[in-house]
């Protein structure tokens, strides 16, 4: 079969990000342009300056990418971009590039969901999905146990009954002021502190569900209540405690799907699987568990557009392409995948 390049766009939050894939796997070039630092004087993403920072950078990127791989855009084989779920100005960008490309080039347009993109960046590179698996799809608005028989076969057997993890490590980061976003800040003061910090247990029962806005609102009211005591709190002690609290209940949820489902595969997805600590924990579940696990490379981990790419490759060999009446959606709800 000819080799199929996917040229990919991702814009949903605060990274503009364009990538050329090949056969959904090898990442022949990838530029990420990201606005961490605008966002980071504000405390988490002003969804207003994200949009106009995307229209800003999003032909450098692409430019860049494009140099970066010594192709043309007439050698792709199909245009992809992300259209949800996110912030839908900054959805937007992308989409409307994505659509000039298809347009000027005539390539197909393949139209890729956000989350399915993380779960797909587990084929990038050395790694690949094997089916049947288990996923943990752990970002900043999901937090989910997903069964997947084959591609873009998605039955969630778990999943928060409220907050996303990622979501309450950013939430937590900002009432011990540390500077969005949150998690890999959490991540780096815990390394210095231990877990002395008592600290309820979520949802501690046998369902796959999950739960963490009960952890969350007894750290900020712990917060809160010391310092109207004048007590000083521990920062490095209550991130590490919050961490392992959090991290452990998802460890104990991926037990108990393992007991249910016969299945020697997982996969990890989102961008709180970038955490070296959820990595270990996961790595001795599967050792213990002998299953073949699969991680993104950290790169990958967090929004980019290889994933992008990776994700579009199934709806490419099913010819799955799109209209350019294709419109962002942002969605508020749940369950998108
Ligand atoms: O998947 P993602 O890039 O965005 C969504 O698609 O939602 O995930 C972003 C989330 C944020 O909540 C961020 O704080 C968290 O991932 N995150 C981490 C780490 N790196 C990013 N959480 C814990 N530890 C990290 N090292
Ligand atoms: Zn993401």
């Amino acid at each position: 079969m000819k080799d199929v390049y996917i040229f990919a766009i991702e814009s949903s939050c605060d990274e503009t990000s364009a990538a050329i894939i090949k056969n959904g796997k090898e990442v022949i070039s990838l530029s990420i342009a990201t606005q961490i630092k605008v966002h980071e004087n504000y405390g988490g993403v002003v969804p207003e300056i994200a949009s106009r920072m995307h229209t800003e950078s999003i032909t450098y990127v692409i430019d860049d990418c494009i140099k970066k791989s010594n192709m043309k855009m007439e050698d792709m084989s199909a245009i992809a971009v992300t259209y949800t779920p996110g912030l839908l100005g900054s959805l937007l960008v992308g989409i409307e590039a994505a659509k000039a490309i298809s347009l000027v080039y005539n390539k197909p347009l393949i139209a890729v969901n956000h989350i399915i993109g993380h779960i797909y960046a587990n084929n990038l590179d050395d790694n690949k999905i094997m089916f049947p698996t288990l996923g943990l799809v752990v970002s900043g608005g999901h937090t989910e146990i997903i069964y997947m028989e084959k591609d873009y076969d998605f039955k969630i057997i778990g999943s928060t009954l409220d907050d996303a993890i990622g979501e309450a490590y950013d939430k937590i980061a900002r009432v011990l002021d540390l500077k969005y976003p949150g998690g890999p800040n959490i991540e780096k003061i815990a390394k210095g502190g231990q877990p002395t910090y008592k600290l309820p247990i979520p949802m501690n029962n046998n369902s796959l569900d999950l739960s963490f806005s009960g952890l969350k609102s007894s750290i900020i009211n712990l917060v809160h209540n010391e310092k109207q005591r004048g007590n000083e709190i521990n920062k490095a002690n209550l991130a590490s405690s919050f961490q392992t609290v959090a991290i452990d209940e998802l460890i104990r949820k991926l037990h108990l799907a393992f007991d249910k489902y016969e299945v020697n595969n997982l996969l990890v997805a989102g961008g709180v699987s970038a955490n070296n600590y959820l990595r270990e924990e996961i790595k001795k579940l599967c050792n213990k568990r002998s299953i073949n696990l699969s991680i993104p490379k950290m790169i990958y981990c967090t929004d980019n557009a290889a994933m992008i790419g990776a994700a579009a490759y199934p709806l490419y060999l099913q010819e799955k392409f799109v209209d350019y009446d294709l419109n962002g959606i942002s969605t508020n709800k749940k369950y998108i995948i």
